[in-house]
Formats: C-alpha cells, structure tokens, sequence
C-alpha cells in the first residue's frame, strides 16, 4: 500500500502526520511511504530524516500519485488529492460538524474519509486519540502562554529583597487540556482551582492537590457524562454558574478555559462584566476560542487587552509545540491503522461493524455513511 503524506497548507499549522518514527513502523509492515517534500520541516523534521526512515520524497503529486492512503493534519480540500487511488482512505481531522461541504467532496470524490476526531472513547482506542493527545499538550501550552503574558512570578518566593506572593490559576472545564492545565500550572507553584459541569472531574481535580470549585445548588451532569462529554447546561444550572464565576473570578491572577461541547459553540463561561472585576495585569487563555470562545471578548489568533486584562486567544495550539505534538499526532495515526492491518494484504482493512471503523468513517462508496453526520 502506498501511503502519502502531505505538507500542510492550512495558515500556521506547523505538525506533520507522520515522523520517521513511524515511517519506519509502516515501512516494516509493509507499506510504501511517500513524504512530499518540506512535509516536516516546521516540526523540525528534515527530508532527509524522512528519507533515511525509508522513505521516499517528492512533489504534492508525486506523492499522491497512486496512493492508497493520504495522511494529514488537517483535512485537505477533495480536490486537491486527484491522483489518489480510487477509494483511497484521506486519514486526518476533517472538522466533519463545520466542514461538512468538504465531507460532501470526499464521498464525491470516492475517498473514504476517516475522521480522527470522531475516534470512539473507548480503552481500546486511548491510544489512537488524537483529540486527547493534541488536547494535553495545548493545556500545557497554555499555562505557559499564561506564565508569558503574566507581570509577575507563578510560585511564591521568599527573597532578600521581601516575599512574592503565588499565583492563583482558575481552571474552567477540566477534560485532557484542562487536566494537564491544573498539573503545570501546580509544577510552576501556582495556587489552583477548577471547575467543570461534569461530577467525575471533582475527584480527578483534587487528586492534583487543586482546590475543586462547583455549583451546589444545580445538579450537574452525573458521572463522566455520555461518553465523557459535556452537554448544554439548563438556564437555571448557567445562571447558577455565572454567580459562582463572578464569586471566585475576582480572586484569581490567572484563568484558563478549555470548555468545549461537541458538535455545538463553545459555551459562554466569562462575561466583560466578570472580567472587569479582576486585577489589571491578569491573564486569561481561551483555549475554545476557535470553537466560540468561553470569554466574552477574546479574539481568535490575537492577544487583546480588556479592562487591564489580557485575553489570549491563541488559534491552533498544538501546533505551537509542533515537535511533540507531530509526534503524538503521527503514533495515534499509526496505532489506528496498525491496529486494523491484515498481514496478507499489507494495508488496513477496517470492518463495517467495528465500533472504531463505524466511529471514524464518513465516506465510502461515493456516499456519506457516518450516523453522526446523517442523524
Ligand atoms: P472537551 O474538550 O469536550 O471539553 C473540555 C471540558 O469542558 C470537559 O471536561 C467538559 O465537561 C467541560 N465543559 C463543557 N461545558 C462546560 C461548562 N458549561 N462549564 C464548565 N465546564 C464545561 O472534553 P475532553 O477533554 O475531550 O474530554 C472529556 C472527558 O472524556 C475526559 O475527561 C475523559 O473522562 C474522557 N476521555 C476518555 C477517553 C477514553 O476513554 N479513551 C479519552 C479521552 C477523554
């Protein structure tokens, strides 16, 4: 199976689909790896890496001359593939909810499109999570995003010349990204608290040694919710959350959003009226800001300042630690297709009634076939 991956074309997506690493891996079970060239280098891979992994390098469509199987990013435009196989698997985040035109090209097209952000939230799929893996990383990114734009020190210091005092970090929405948030904003010493709508995450928040902040008076969504995700809250449990923000916001140095729906905006966690109340020097992150934004005011790829306050509204950012993020990105696009491989026919065969090939498939056989797309 010849396997092709691309260079990105998106504005300032800097990762790469596949690393030498994992060229090396599909080349051992039996794949042929075609890298276009460049394909790497903002994440710090040079073709020459690629190539020495076994692969080989060359134009947009030298690589997609033939291939049986494109990998990216993020979705490419349908027709910017011509010269891949009939039927050949486009293996990327496709945006499927937004970018439904562009699904609507695949199946025109005769692609089977496989969308990784659709990847069931089962064990036996952790490791091919890509939502997860890109997820943790921007959590992290973003207290240090934080930490940047910050006039002053996270962790309390005691100094000849007087003591500083610690931060305060407020996490809202405590899945992979927020998690990962609480740990390094805790690693930097800061004094943090979080909140979610999700009951489960109030154990996991205080397992981080941070203070747990909840709405009491309106029940939240029980458990880990269906499949771990958050739904749209009540009026009655918003309003009861916006006072509880309003309450805590005005403490905190810096805060940190991550709350994200599927499938639906963002939801609205931080009005201007909040933000107003906060110390001027404060740093907030949205990091839903691509999805809608959770604050009021922030601006998508931009750094704005309301009130004295600093919005960040980093887009895209796993992408800012595109190295690791590639890497992460690349073995949960190998894990995927390896765990599917059939050994005779040297490439993936993903059955119709899997739960992971059901999840990810939008396209096949010139239609769109995803339930979540057609229901
Ligand atoms: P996400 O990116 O969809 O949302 C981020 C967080 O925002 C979630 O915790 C959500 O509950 C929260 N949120 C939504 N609306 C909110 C609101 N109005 N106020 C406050 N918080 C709000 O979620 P993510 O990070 O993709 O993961 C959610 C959960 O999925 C994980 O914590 C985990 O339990 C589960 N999961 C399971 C996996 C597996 O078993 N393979 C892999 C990854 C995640």
């Amino acid at each position: 199976m010849k396997i092709a991956v691309l260079k990105e074309t998106a504005e300032g997506e800097r990762r790469v689909a596949a690393t030498p690493e994992t060229v090396r891996k599909f080349t051992a079970l039996g794949g042929e790896l075609a890298v276009e060239r460049g394909a790497g280098e903002a994440a710090s891979i040079s073709d020459g890496d690629y190539e020495a992994a076994g692969a080989r390098l060359g134009s947009r469509a030298d690589a997609l001359a033939g291939a049986e199987a494109v990998l990216a990013v993020q979705g490419p435009e349908a027709e910017t593939l011509a010269g891949a196989a009939p039927g050949a698997l486009v293996v990327a985040m496709l945006d499927p909810f937004r970018r439904r035109d562009r699904v609507d090209g695949y199946a025109a097209a005769g692609l089977e499109a496989l969308a990784m952000e659709f990847m069931p939230r089962i064990t036996r799929a952790q490791s091919m999570d890509v939502l997860s893996s890109q997820a943790n990383l921007a959590g992290y990114k973003a207290v240090l995003d934080a930490a940047g734009e910050y006039g002053r020190a996270l962790p309390m210091m005691m100094t000849a010349a007087g003591t500083i005092a610690a931060a305060r970090v407020f996490v809202m929405g405590v899945g992979v990204a927020g998690l990962q948030a609480i740990a390094t904003a805790r690693r930097l010493g800061a004094i943090v608290s979080a909140t979610d709508v999700r009951a489960a995450t109030r154990e996991q928040i205080e397992s981080l040694g941070a203070k747990a902040v909840f709405v009491e008076e309106v029940k939240g969504i029980e458990g880990e919710g269906a499949g771990g995700y958050a739904t749209e809250m009540s009026d009655e449990y918003k309003a009861a959350q916006a006072e509880l923000v309003s309450r805590h916001i005005a403490k905190q140095d810096i805060v940190i959003t991550t709350a994200l729906i599927p499938g639906r905006p963002a939801p609205r966690l931080v009005s201007d009226a909040q933000l107003a109340t906060m110390r001027p020097g404060s740093v907030v992150v949205d990091l839903a800001v691509e999805q809608g934004g959770n604050v009021e005011g922030a601006v998508s790829g931009a750094v704005v300042e309301r009130h004295g306050v600093r919005i960040v509204g980093h887009r895209n950012v796993p992408s800012r630690l595109a190295a690791d993020a590639s890497a992460l990105y690349a073995r949960n696009l190998y894990n995927f297709l390896s765990a599917f491989w059939d050994a005779e026919a040297k490439r993936p065969v993903l059955p119709d009634e899997d739960e992971i090939a059901r999840g990810v498939r939008l396209t096949r056989g010139g239609q769109v076939v995803n339930e979540r797309l057609l229901g």
